[in-house]
């Protein structure tokens, strides 16, 4: 186990796996969508996933209540005992809780100075993990709705070690707003969101000009966001939509080369063998 002092302070209740309850509308479903249809084996590269692409189960509650839209469904799929196991040893020391505040970086990482970055939707952290172990230097704040996919994460972090990894079992928009002050992070990174591939989900889509605007918003001056898809209308979507935020500048002459520190994932290896094609896209916070 890397030697992190415990953030056991952050933990409201003994069990780490109760972090969950407050993380996807309050245990209901959107209001009009359904499960995806995948299991935990099927959070890589979109091309392989269907997410988000059922329509079999609307809440009425829902439709008398309206929500946000958010970017997520709560997905079927069960934490293994080593995923729970995860939780319940790695969590105290790793697992932050939402609250609607500004996060005690330092305090939450045990240092102050290292370059901050933020990581929306990690599925199960492999990527996450990697890239951590590549750039101890760095710190990297995970937030993720997936439970199965934080037990995996934390597994890794505990087997790796890694002592530059936190999670915040959340929706990351709320995170986002909430958690992370203006000019606070050096980078985000948005590997593979959900491409919501139906036209009249394409609302649920992380990447629009709101959000994006509230995410440079927490870049500071010379900070980097780097998405990545292969799915790609929704490539085109955020060449738009970043290319749009005044605050932000491309990089690249379109979409980036992948940058080394990304690793092409196995559903990407499938998807580039089939000939599918990936898009990374990295932008500047303007200074
Ligand atoms: C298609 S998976 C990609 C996972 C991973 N980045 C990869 O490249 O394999 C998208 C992930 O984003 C997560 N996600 C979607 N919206 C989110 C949100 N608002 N907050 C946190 N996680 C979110 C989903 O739970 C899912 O695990």
């Amino acid at each position: 186990m890397p030697d992190v002092p415990p953030a056991a302070a952050f933990l409201d209740k003994p069990s780490p796996r109760r972090l969950f309850v407050s993380m996807t509308n309050h245990g209901q479903p959107p209001a009009d969508d359904a499960q995806p249809a995948h299991d935990d084996a099927d959070l890589g590269a979109s091309q392989s996933n269907a997410t988000g692409d059922d329509d079999t189960h609307v809440d009425p509650n829902d439709v008398a209540h309206p929500r946000r839209i958010r970017s997520f469904v709560r997905r079927a799929g069960r934490s293994s005992e080593a995923q729970k196991r995860a939780f319940d040893v790695l969590g105290p020391q790793f697992l932050l809780p939402y609250a609607p505040e500004p996060l005690d970086w330092p305090a939450a990482f045990a240092r102050a100075d290292a370059p901050r970055i933020l990581e929306i939707g990690f599925g199960m952290g492999d990527g996450t993990a990697y890239i951590a172990k590549l750039r101890p230097a760095d710190d990297f704040l995970g937030v993720e709705v997936h439970e199965p996919g934080v037990g995996a994460l934390l597994k890794r972090i505990g087997e790796t070690p890694l002592s530059n990894v936190r999670i915040i079992a959340h929706d990351a928009v709320e995170v986002v707003q909430h958690m992370l002050p203006e000019g606070s992070l050096d980078g985000v990174h948005v590997f593979f969101p959900d491409p919501w591939h139906k036209k009249r989900h394409h609302k649920r889509r992380l990447l629009q000009p709101p959000f994006v605007a509230l995410l440079a918003s927490r870049l500071k001056p010379g900070g980097y966001l780097h998405c990545a898809t292969d799915w790609q209308e929704y490539a085109e979507q955020m060449l738009e939509v970043l290319g749009g935020e005044p605050t932000l500048e491309n990089t690249a002459d379109g979409y980036a080369p992948r940058p080394d520190y990304r690793p092409v994932t196995k559903f990407e290896n499938r998807g580039l063998r089939l000939g599918h094609g990936v898009w990374d896209l990295v932008f500047r916070k303007r200074a």
